[in-house]
């Protein structure tokens, strides 16, 4: 069996969000039992002496116009990455806009899907695994060609929806502008072609594979799921245990393992020495994320006061630009035990897991999030609004792996009394030692790939 991957963004050549990091460590787990490779996007930030040219190259037609495109690629830990050069896909300093989002996204994602077709066919590879809107189109191009398709939702939310002209720019005939095809309120929407056109739908937990055939999670599309639910299955992501393992991890000050949970402390002491935070004995709880209304920011500010009058420190690393900076920035400013990070930093998030106590994942909807497991692995107990697949990876109540606390409604209350609750944990260690304990890597997800992929192939 072959498998091409494809993804916008794989960890650590670029990435925005989780599914970078989906995109790097769910191949590598599949590529222990099958012939699998990936492919992305060359980007300009991109240092493209450090890759390979491939011998395979071709042109392709949207719409009229010829695009060259070229392959590159780079070969680490014995895994194959593939990069598309493409003209206006491969220019850009930024993956999806630099303020705004690009306007002409509707071709660099077109022109990258049609690229993942044709090097599918170089390839020969048997069944292509595409991954949310960027690549939906692929799934599209690929119904007449023999080639098999999985197309996985990472996030609903984000749909790829463009004028409609785009269709005829991009070479597709107005007979798939309607409600059963990529028409969507008057506009076109990619991501209905991965749903429509794929052999086998997927997304990444079983709660959020049920949440999204609601209206309240549909995002305008769980009428148009439902139609497809029958090859709809929700599998829950898993993390890299490699990278993510504090025993292991370079990026941290202290090593540690579950026995040497004291050690913890050691990482807190370095880190409030790079951040204005003092007292080490108050419990640490920690948020790390893009700085958007899904993350539950909105939440939060109605409860910061509230969270900062009781004694503990709070430690935010925020990514991105938005209505939540300015008042996050304007509390920091005349709070003495709350810290406000701003950039995606790899390092200084490793830190924050090291050091923290507690991780805040107050998300209003949350497809299966990483950054639960990442904490658990870190010997940091997960507190989480129980959606999606933080519902499926964190407990309070039963025995299964792995134990937090969860709250079912989001809403400062709640998320107040959850804190409450951390506070109050009497057993943590116990908690700490079970949580490292469990297997959170993607090993057993990738046996239900590989099934659905066998099955496909039948
Ligand atoms: C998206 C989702 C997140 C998920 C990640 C990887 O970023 O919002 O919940 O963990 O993709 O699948």
């Amino acid at each position: 069996m072959k498998v091409l991957f494809a993804s916008s963004e794989i960890f650590p050549f670029a990435k925005s969000g989780g599914l970078a990091d989906v995109a790097n460590s769910l191949p590598k787990a599949l590529s222990k039992q099958i012939d699998i490779v990936s492919v992305m996007p060359l980007y300009g930030f991109m240092d493209e002496k450090k890759l390979n040219k491939a011998d395979i190259s071709f042109e392709i037609n949207l719409g009229g116009i010829e695009y060259k495109i070229e392959i590159l690629f780079t070969k680490v830990d014995g895994f194959l990455t593939y990069f598309i050069k493409a003209p206006l896909l491969s220019t850009t300093l930024n993956l999806y806009g630099d303020k705004e989002a690009y306007a002409n996204n509707d071709i660099r994602f077109g022109i990258f899907s049609a690229s993942i077709v044709q090097l599918a066919k170089a390839l020969h590879a048997e069944i292509v695994h595409l991954n949310d809107w960027h690549c939906a189109l692929s799934a599209f191009w690929l119904k007449d060609t023999g080639i098999k398709s999985i197309f996985t939702i990472h996030n609903l939310a984000y749909q790829g929806i463009f004028e409609k002209d785009s269709l005829s720019r991009l070479g597709i005939g107005f007979e798939h502008f309607n409600m059963d095809d990529l028409e969507f309120y008057g506009k076109c929407n990619f991501m209905k072609a991965g749903i429509r056109y794929s052999d086998v739908l997927t997304t990444v937990s079983p709660t959020y594979a049920k949440e999204i055939l609601t209206p309240t999670y549909g995002c305008g599309l769980n009428g148009f799921l439902n139609l497809y639910k029958r090859k709809l299955h929700g599998i829950l992501n898993g993390i890299n245990r490699d990278f993510f393992n504090p025993k292991t991890d370079e990026l941290i000050f202290k090593n540690y393992d579950k026995n040497s949970l004291n050690l913890k402390q050691k990482n807190k002491k370095e880190l409030y020495k790079k951040v204005n935070l003092t007292d080490i004995k108050l419990p640490l709880f920690v948020m790390i994320s893009r700085l958007v209304e899904q993350k539950g920011f909105g939440i939060l500010l109605e409860s910061i006061d509230k969270i900062l009058e009781k004694k503990l420190n709070l430690l935010l690393l925020v990514d991105g630009q938005s209505k939540f900076k300015e008042p996050l920035m304007q509390i920091a400013k005349k709070s003495k035990n709350f810290s406000l990070i701003f950039g995606y930093n790899e390092s200084l998030s490793h830190q924050l897991y090291a050091s923290a106590d507690f991780l805040l994942m107050p998300s209003l909807f949350e497809p299966c999030g990483l950054n639960q497991m990442i904490a658990m692995a870190y010997g940091t107990i997960p507190i989480v609004h129980g959606t999606g697949g933080l519902k499926d990876s964190v407990h309070e109540k039963s025995s299964r792996c792995g134990k937090g606390i969860v709250f079912a409604k989001p809403s400062k209350k709640s998320l107040l009394l959850a804190i409450d609750r951390a506070m109050k944990l009497e057993n943590i260690k116990q908690l700490q030692k079970f949580n490292m304990d469990c297997d959170l890597s993607f090993d057993e997800s990738a046996k239900k790939y590989i099934t659905i992929y066998k099955e496909i192939l039948k």
